[in-house]
């Protein structure tokens, strides 16, 4: 069973504070929210501590936005699968195109931090897609399915989730088609050898697209970046039909 995984991505955004103003709007929005689905946000580190306080008792799940490889050591600016366990976080964010792209990050890195994820009883969401230009030149599949092969590789398949995120459609306003997304989605799943994989879709996932969006056979939730940062539009997103 393909329990759909929403996920909300604040990226560089939110402090202390302003997570709080947040969850007093957000938690009474899906308090009443069937638990056919889950809901996450993945906050800044600094903010985590404030999130797992006052998520306590509600259907809201923490999610990382890294994790490392070692458990601890010589490694400034990193955080490790420990540190976050501190804080009742259950999934973590890798290969995200941003610190692919900003800090070339490789697949072969990614792979490393999915791993240490699992065996620390973290859940990887393991971020794949092509740019506009891969797109362009025809490469989309290729580059897709090399990212789901080396990301994925020794994993363990029934608990991680891939999210399908075309680069040019992340932070744009221009979302993938449904159909194409989902076409993507039906392409990972066949490539990963699994029919239960999770795989989500990211890419300005806004209140509009969602329904159409989760209506799709292989698409079994988001990952949301800017639409998540309002807790009214991720509350939205969150109660999908
Ligand atoms: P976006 O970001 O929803 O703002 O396009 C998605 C993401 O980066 O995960």
């Amino acid at each position: 069973m393909r329990k759909p995984v929403i996920a909300g991505n604040w990226k560089m955004h939110m402090t202390c504070s302003e997570a709080k103003d947040y969850m007093s709007v957000f938690l009474p929005l899906i308090k009443e929210t069937s638990n056919d689905r889950h809901i996450v946000i993945a906050p800044p580190f600094t903010s985590l501590s404030t999130m797992a306080d006052l998520s306590v008792m509600s259907n809201l799940e923490l999610s990382s936005q890294n994790v490392h490889w070692e458990d601890s050591g010589a490694f400034t600016a990193e955080i490790s699968p420990s540190m976050l366990l501190e804080h009742r976080v259950k999934y973590a964010i890798v290969g995200h195109s941003e610190p692919r792209k900003y800090f070339s990050e490789s697949d072969k890195q990614i792979n490393l931090r999915a791993k240490s994820a699992q065996s620390n009883h973290l859940i990887p969401i393991v971020c794949v897609g092509e740019t506009f230009e891969q797109r362009e030149k025809g490469e989309a599949e290729r580059v897709i399915r090399r990212q789901v092969e080396q990301g994925l590789e020794e994993l363990d398949f029934t608990n991680v989730v891939v999210a399908y995120e075309p680069i040019w459609a992340i932070g744009t306003g221009k979302t993938c088609e449904s159909i194409e997304a989902n076409r993507i989605c039906t392409l990972i799943r066949k490539w990963s050898g699994y029919s239960d994989l999770r795989i989500q879709y990211g890419g300005s996932v806004k209140p509009s697209n969602i329904d159409e969006l989760m209506s799709m056979s292989d698409i079994d939730g988001v990952l949301v970046g800017g639409a998540s940062l309002d807790p009214e539009s991720f509350g939205r997103i969150a109660n999908y039909n």
